[in-house]
């Protein structure tokens, strides 16, 4: 396995950025997640400069749903990001974090009334994927006595080599408008009142390790700007989405770097708004590309147990890192606290929940393992957290931000109280 770079062994420990995590997990408690912050800001230049060396008009929307603490989005507002907001939560928590309204991108398939009646308060972008939807927000923008800008998510029919749930592009994905419905919606928007059509949005998926869809994707998004421009559509941007995948499998994945998604999509992109005689913004939206290596989650092994397998039963399940169970997916594990001790057997790493599925890593090769060994899961900064639940009635974890020698909390562990905060007694049992 190779460690990313702020992922270093010392003394036998597995150290993040200038950090011990055996340490870590003794001051703070386990299961933990630990974010390093520096490597999110060296993901952000690294990406956004990629591109702005082609162009200068890039505008990078952190995709927040990827992870959604308020410190990570400040610690990307900081450095000049938006983003691509999927929810009034995330709209608010965005808007908290110092980023400003007309940098967020209110996207979203289901959005409700009370949705867009938000994105129109606040003057936030909206990328509309219905007529109903347009309809809705045309009459709050109305009421409000204002206009609103949007993209329509267009669905390019893209297939893309990822898991079928993380595929948003296929024909057959609730998201985004065939692209043959395409100008017939912008059509609609350019004749309703309090609209104004300035976008193309599109998203083709996530975890994705071959550049070549996002240049097609790209290709069929310049194909839609030119019949815009020929119905009067002017344009100011054109989003083409997030969906970089990282290599998870370390030292096998072959995963595409920032340079190689900029060298595939921005000749194309450039070439194309040439010929068309436009100069619009260029939008992505990274989520786990900025994310998911600056964080680990810690978890403490309660016991090993040999049966038909060797289990290494851990205080962290599916409740916390939903993705090996959801999408089969494959975080690599290092025991922290024998960091450079030999390998010795497969263990299978078992997570608390009471459901065979829960098993966060199978078949790993590492290092005599015994009950009270701390294990880091890598790469689990996007999608992790965001993704966790109380199921089982298992408060959720600490989050514990570093930036250099500092190391605090960016979110308390829930406590068995906050479990029944939001519970009511029916007033027949009171
Ligand atoms: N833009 C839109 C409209 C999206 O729906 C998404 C992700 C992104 C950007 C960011 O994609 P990224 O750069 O992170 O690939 N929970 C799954 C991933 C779901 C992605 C949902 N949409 C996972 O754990 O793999």
């Amino acid at each position: 396995m190779i460690l990313p770079p702020h992922l270093t062994v010392r003394g036998g420990h597995l150290q993040i950025g200038d950090h011990d995590t055996v340490d870590l997990a003794e001051r703070f408690g386990t299961p933990l997640y630990v974010t390093d912050e520096t490597r999110i800001r060296e993901n952000f230049r690294r990406l956004s400069s990629a591109l702005t060396g082609y162009y200068p008009e890039v505008r990078v929307l952190y995709a927040a749903k990827a992870n959604g603490n308020l410190a990570i989005l400040r610690v990307l507002a900081s450095m000049g990001a938006g983003a691509d907001v999927f929810s009034a939560g995330e709209v608010t928590l965005a808007l908290a974090a110092g980023m400003s309204p007309e940098s967020l991108l209110f996207n979203g398939s289901s959005k409700s009334p009370s949705d867009l009646a938000l994105a129109v308060e606040k003057g936030v972008r909206v990328s509309v994927d219905s007529l109903d939807e347009l309809r809705e927000l045309d009459r709050a923008a109305g009421e409000a006595g204002t206009t609103v800008d949007i993209a329509f998510r267009i669905n390019p029919e893209i297939t893309v080599p990822t898991h079928p749930k993380i595929a948003t592009g296929l024909a057959t994905s609730k998201f985004g408008i065939p692209a043959g419905e395409i100008l017939d919606a912008y059509r609609h928007a350019l004749a309703a009142e309090h609209i104004n059509p300035v976008g193309i949005h599109c998203h083709i998926g996530s975890q994705i390790l071959d550049v070549e869809p996002f240049a097609r994707e790209v290709d069929v998004l310049i194909g839609v700007a030119s019949d815009l421009i020929d119905i009067g559509v002017d344009l100011s941007f054109i989003d083409i989405g997030g969906g970089l995948g990282i290599p998870y499998r370390r030292g096998i994945d072959q995963a595409p770097t920032p340079e190689d998604y900029a060298g595939a999509v921005m000749p194309v992109f450039l070439a194309g708004i040439r010929d068309l005689g436009i100069a619009p913004e260029l939008w992505v939206e990274p989520g786990r590309w900025l994310v998911a290596d600056s964080t680990i989650l810690l978890t403490r092994v309660s016991s090993v147990k040999a049966a038909h397998k060797t289990f290494a039963n851990v205080d962290a399940g599916f409740n916390l890192l939903a993705r090996p169970v959801m999408y089969d997916s494959y975080h690599e594990v290092v025991a922290a606290n024998r960091a450079d001790a030999p390998p010795e057997r497969e263990y299978s790493i078992a997570g608390p929940i009471c459901e065979t599925g829960d098993i966060l890593a199978e078949d790993r090769l590492l290092p005599y393992i015994a009950a009270g060994d701390i294990l880091a899961v890598l790469d689990a900064g996007a999608y992790g957290f965001a993704m966790s639940s109380q199921y089982n009635s298992r408060p959720r974890c600490a989050e514990v931000l570093l930036s250099g020698e500092n190391a605090g909390l960016m979110r308390r562990a829930e406590t068995i109280d906050d479990l029944t905060a939001t519970m009511v007694v029916p007033p027949w049992q009171a």
